[in-house]
């Protein structure tokens, strides 16, 4: 089984829902299996705990092991996700990243499939900023970025959710609003091109293997 890590961070359960959807799409292909793990929470205990709909959306988290930095070795692609915040990646997200110099001297991540997603409050408040900035790293460590193409005809109707850099959900002023129909498939569509790509370069790179 090819392995798709679905690595992300969420503080209420938006950016967990997504990754959920993505992971159904990866399923969808035969033979990948759809890793889950979320990146460390590092905001302090009582601030959470003064925090409702924090608490509860981490109980949902319960199951779903901490990412490891080595993690990325037995990855054969990663999709990443965070909230957008200020237009950009999450701190928990960034701090995992920053903790992979051992798998980049090792070139843990050269070669494989990487894609990002997003869940942010306004449409307009810099989904597409922080998904084009997540694939720097991803660029950093060698890994081939994958979008989503506009041959997904909801790429051309969706109102909120989803871009050619990747899979994301708009979810409204109390951070409650579920992922559109659209947003979802687009969400969905990305985990299955990832799988498919993935699988596309093990098959490859086995078939140069029989040629030498
Ligand atoms: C510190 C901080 C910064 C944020 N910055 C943005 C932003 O730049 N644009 C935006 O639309 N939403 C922003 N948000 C809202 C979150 O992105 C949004 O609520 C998201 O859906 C939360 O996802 P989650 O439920 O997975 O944590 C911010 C939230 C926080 C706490």
């Amino acid at each position: 089984m090819l392995k798709v890590y679905i690595i992300f961070y969420t503080r209420y359960g938006n950016t967990l829902k997504l990754a959920e959807i993505i992971a159904e799409g990866v399923r969808s292909v035969k033979g990948c299996e759809a890793v889950l793990r979320r990146t460390a929470e590092l905001a302090p205990e009582e601030i959470i705990k003064k925090d409702e709909r924090w608490k509860k959306a981490r109980e949902s988290l319960k199951t779903i092991p901490e990412a490891k930095a080595s993690d990325l070795f037995d990855a054969d692609a990663v999709i990443f996700g965070t909230p957008t915040r200020y237009g950009n990646m999450s701190s928990s997200l960034k701090d995992f990243i920053d903790k992979t110099a051992g798998v980049w001297v090792k070139g843990g991540l050269v070669g494989k499939v990487g894609a990002a997603f997003t869940s942010s409050t306004t449409i307009h408040g810099g989904q597409e900023t922080t998904l084009l900035t997540m694939f720097i790293p991803m660029l950093h460590h060698g890994m081939i970025i994958a979008g989503i193409p506009y041959s997904e005809e909801k790429l051309f109707t969706t109102a909120a959710g989803g871009s050619p850099y990747g899979a994301s959900s708009v979810t409204g002023e109390m951070a409650d609003r579920p992922p559109t129909e659209e947003a979802e498939a687009l969400a969905k569509a990305l985990g299955k091109r990832v799988a498919e790509l993935a699988m596309k370069l093990k098959l490859g790179e086995e078939a140069i293997k029989k040629q030498d």
